[in-house]
């Protein structure tokens, strides 16, 4: 065999579904950002997306506010998006810490991060999942994307702080949307 037994703690290395997103809340006027890899799409209109939040401060946010932006990334971000996800926004003011400018969102409080090449606003539908496995259902309601970026080098977490860099588009004929 060309493979070899591989220890059940590294599968999700295998399986990070999609870009690095980091995750924007605000609680009483407090914004905060948390790095997320764990996510996955639900539906396509209205796009779903299933978030799994285990970080305590951004839960307490986003069960008490219902709402939240998915800011993507790319690699010139990576430092940031290490930090957000190492520090606790309980403790450290992370947009000044990491060089991020919030921005005004059109439908939701938390903030929009002015250098991600895409920004989905979001709020939260089903919380039935929550409890078991942190999981929560976002619907998208607004979204931006930078048209200058035409293929986002975005970050695909392989855990221990490595990453795949995105950024090749190729074509296939396919009949899927
Ligand atoms: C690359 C990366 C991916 C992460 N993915 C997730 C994730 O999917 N879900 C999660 O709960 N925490 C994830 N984390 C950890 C949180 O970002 C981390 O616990 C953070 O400190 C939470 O911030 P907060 O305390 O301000 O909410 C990730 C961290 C990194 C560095």
């Amino acid at each position: 065999m060309r493979t070899r037994r591989l220890p059940l703690s590294k599968v999700y290395g295998l399986l990070e579904p999609g870009p690095v997103v980091l995750l924007t809340t605000s609680q009483r006027g407090r914004a905060n950002v948390m790095t997320l890899s764990w996510h996955t799409m639900l539906e396509f209109e209205p796009p779903l997306v299933g978030v799994v939040v285990g970080a305590a401060h951004s839960v307490k946010a986003l069960r008490a506010t219902r709402e939240c932006v998915l800011n993507i990334p790319t690699v010139e971000l990576g430092a940031a998006v290490v930090g957000c996800g190492n520090t606790s926004g309980a403790q450290v003011d992370k947009f000044a810490a990491f060089g991020l400018t919030p921005a005004p969102a059109s439908l939701v409080a938390a903030p929009l991060i002015d250098e991600c090449w895409a920004s989905l606003e979001c709020r939260v539908v089903d919380t039935r999942g929550a409890k078991r496995y942190g999981l929560f259902v976002l619907e998208v309601v607004a979204a931006r994307v930078d048209p200058r970026v035409k293929d986002p080098r975005t970050l695909h977490h392989r855990g221990w702080g490595r990453f795949m860099v995105a950024g090749e588009s190729i074509r296939l004929t396919s009949k899927m949307r």
